[in-house]
């Protein structure tokens, strides 16, 4: 069945980018020229989603809504919920039982951020027929401080996945999209919390190992994943937006222009949008994708 729907979790409580995070939500923040939701936003458009359920704090809904409206001037169905305090990951599929309504869903971290050649078959792909769930992983330095994914000899199958593992298992961080078959509704809701007291993604991907229906997807070297939580990995994903943008005069992420060239607007609502926004660099890239 193939997947239209998707989830952006764009709450949390952004503690390790403090103070920046006391009034604005992380993913409300810059990487570049976009606020931080548009990559994951743009990651979704990408695999041909275009039905969308953004879940944030009770303090930080107005500002998403405020940003991302119902979505029509991209093609999408945007609506909204309220987690009124960071249960964990899988709380996604809870509060989004409804939204979801029996149909495989994808789910993305508000603040991740991903770019590679590639993406977009992939993603398109990943999306075709959803009846595993789909892990996408990437290979980090230090992996002790993600979910880590244990492979097979082969590489191409997951035995299991470690929550920031104490010992070395493998270079494989779970990264923050997933797709999902349409019973991850019923896996969320039977899940207990764990020892720190939150619901955790990686107990929901071992009940899919359990019944060997999970896919992998390996990101390899010519990808680029970042999740921007620390002022670290913010900086470094504004940097790396930066120099590719201007290098070779394209947009990375950029809603308008992925719904654009997806089809999910017309050309001319598309020059519509352009000449309705203020000037600014951003406006200028846009009206510059007319012209290539
Ligand atoms: P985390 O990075 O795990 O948590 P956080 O954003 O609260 O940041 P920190 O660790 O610095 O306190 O969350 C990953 C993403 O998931 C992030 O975009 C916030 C979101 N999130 C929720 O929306 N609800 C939740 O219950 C959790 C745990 C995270």
């Amino acid at each position: 069945m193939k997947c239209k729907k998707g989830i952006i979790l764009a709450g949390g409580t952004g503690s390790r980018l403090y103070p920046l995070t006391i009034s604005v939500n992380k993913q409300l923040m810059p990487i570049y020229d976009k606020p931080a939701i548009y990559y994951p936003l743009s990651v979704l458009m990408l695999a041909g989603i275009d039905e969308i359920l953004i879940i944030s704090t009770p303090h930080d809904i107005q500002g998403m809504k405020s940003l991302l409206k119902d979505g029509n001037h991209f093609g999408l169905k945007i609506t909204y919920k309220v987690q009124d305090k960071p249960r964990g990951l899988p709380e996604a599929f809870t509060l989004g039982e409804e939204f979801i309504d029996n149909e495989p869903v994808a789910m993305i971290l508000g603040d991740n951020f991903f770019y590679g050649h590639g993406l977009s078959s992939t993603l398109l792909r990943a999306a075709t027929d959803v009846t595993k769930a789909n892990i996408f992983l990437y290979s980090v330095k230090d992996p002790s401080a993600y979910g880590v994914a244990k492979l097979n000899s082969q590489g191409d199958a997951m035995l299991d996945v470690i929550e920031k593992p104490k010992t070395y298992i493998s270079p494989w961080a779970v990264t923050g999209l997933y797709f999902f078959p349409p019973d991850i509704c019923e896996k969320a809701k039977n899940l207990e919390p764990s020892e720190r007291g939150e619901l955790e993604i990686t107990d929901l991907i071992r009940e899919y190992i359990k019944e060997d229906k999970v896919d992998i997807n390996c990101f390899n070297r010519g990808y680029v994943w970042f999740d921007v939580g620390s002022p670290d990995a913010l900086l470094q994903a504004s940097n790396f937006v930066e120099v590719i943008q201007n290098r070779q005069d394209i947009l990375i992420s950029s809603p308008e222009e992925i719904a654009w060239r997806m089809g999910m607007i017309k050309k001319t609502e598309y020059i519509d949008l352009i000449k309705n926004m203020p000037t600014s660099t951003y406006r200028n890239s846009l009206q510059q994708t007319l012209e290539q």
